[in-house]
């Protein structure tokens, strides 16, 4: 047995209802709510170490084994193809991921290729666009604040996630499709999930039974 279970957390909008459901589940992690910049946290009682992440980190520290436990949104588990052993839909951050842009733009979006779209999002973009819809589009990565992308001439479309669709009415985007949804998702090492099983399983039940 490890002396300690690990977890790596994404930072952001899920970070709180991480340390909500994990507090819930008799974990001592409250100190994560705090502003300082440290970066790890005991909690010595259930030998767990916790840490925050960005979001597209937290598969890749789980998938080498530096975390054994991840918590992050199923947005970034398709975008990033790990190899993870998926336990659990934990129900909070829900959210969807959707083709928008102007309400000029609808015409191209329905019948045309070659439609610049940005998106923190490649891999679900180009699914939706080339397998799904069978259209050719120019993608144009970025890291934020995508919804700049149109309104800068920089693109016709983006493809983003969409919480309470506030930034998208602020800046007189709409939705054209609905891709897919999302919630937050514990993955677990696949190593892990072997050697630490019992510990594991206990943890799932806990979480799900206060979920
Ligand atoms: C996300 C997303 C949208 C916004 C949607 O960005 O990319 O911009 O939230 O949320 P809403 O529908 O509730 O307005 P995030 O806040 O994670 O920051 P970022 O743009 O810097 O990635």
């Amino acid at each position: 047995m490890r002396p300690y279970l690990t977890f790596a957390i994404a930072k952001g909008r899920l970070a709180a209802y991480a340390v909500d459901a994990l507090t819930a589940a008799g974990a001592s992690c409250e100190e994560m709510r705090g502003k300082s910049r440290k970066l790890i946290f005991y909690d010595e009682e259930n030998k767990y170490r916790f840490f925050l992440a960005k979001a597209s980190d937290v598969p890749t520290y789980v998938e080498h084994g530096a975390a054994d436990i991840g918590i992050v949104g199923s947005d970034t588990l398709t975008e990033e193809q790990r190899d993870l052993y998926e336990v659990a839909d934990l129900g909070f951050g829900k959210c969807s991921i959707v083709a928008a842009g102007p309400p000029e733009a609808e015409k191209l979006y329905r019948s045309g290729n070659n439609i610049r779209v940005t998106t923190k999002y490649p891999g679900i973009a180009s699914d939706f666009f080339n397998r799904m819809r069978r259209q050719t589009i120019e993608i144009i990565k970025l890291n934020g604040s995508v919804e700049l992308g149109p309104k800068a001439g920089l693109s016709d479309l983006i493809v983003d996630i969409v919480e309470t669709g506030d930034t998208l009415r602020e800046n007189g985007l709409v939705i054209f499709d609905e891709i897919c949804q999302v919630s937050a998702r514990m993955v677990v090492n696949r190593v892990s999930i072997k050697m630490e099983s019992e510990r594991i399983n206990e943890l799932i039940k806990k979480l799900k039974a206060e979920g």
